[in-house]
């Protein structure tokens, strides 16, 4: 399937608005590819279907990992809006004839993340949360640490996810935990750097 069928089909599963955000995150995914060193292509197919199955109805998603084989645990079901990312990592095979391993698992952890992840799993992650249409407190100062510092981008990344469910009385996901503690780790060894700068209130490269 060329990049054209594929851009159809997928308008064909999504809403407006949720397309828009795609062509937003696949663009963004090639920018930080070029500057972190990626493979462009995949960074944008990656980036394009990354939501793909963002539109399907809860109860059907569920049935269709049951299906497909995708397990799914308590806090999956608990809150169904996270189970696109590993359904999605399946459809790209199915529906889109996508077989490259890293672009399926940069799909399956752009929600949740997880341990050790790869340069390309750090870009979904990240182009999700920056894409032009986003628009949080801090989004304009995360836009421009991911351009100085990937692994500052990402801890504060993490942290606008933590706290964001935190805040809100959602669950958080173990993973997003785990991706967390390493990269805050990995940062803490370089000292002062972008991170603090992101985040204003932990100047003096302190690491709660
Ligand atoms: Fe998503
Ligand atoms: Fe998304």
């Amino acid at each position: 399937m060329d990049e054209k069928q594929m851009k159809e089909k997928l308008k064909g599963m999504l809403t407006k608005e949720r397309y828009r955000h795609s062509k937003g995150v696949a663009e963004t995914a090639v920018r930080l590819a070029e500057r972190w060193g990626a493979d462009e292509k995949k960074a944008y197919i990656a980036g394009l279907l990354h939501d793909c199955a963002k539109n399907i109805p809860a109860k059907e998603s569920i049935e269709l990992c049951k299906k497909l084989g995708v397990k799914l645990g308590a806090l999956e079901l608990a809150a169904p809006s996270i189970i696109h990312a590993p359904l999605g990592a399946e459809l790209v095979k199915m529906e889109f004839g996508v077989f490259d391993g890293e672009i399926s698992d940069a799909i399956r952890y752009h929600t949740v993340a997880r341990s050790s992840m790869t340069r390309l799993d750090d870009i979904i992650y990240l182009a999700d949360m920056i894409e032009p249409m986003r628009d949080f407190a801090g989004v304009e100062e995360l836009r421009e640490l991911s351009q100085l510092d990937l692994d500052a981008a990402m801890a504060a990344a993490f942290k606008e996810s933590l706290t964001h469910n935190i805040k809100k009385d959602i669950p958080v996901h173990p993973n997003t935990l785990i991706a967390w503690n390493e990269r805050i780790m990995n940062t803490g060894k370089k000292g002062q750097n972008g991170y603090s700068k992101f985040d204003k209130n932990s100047r003096q490269g302190s690491i709660r």
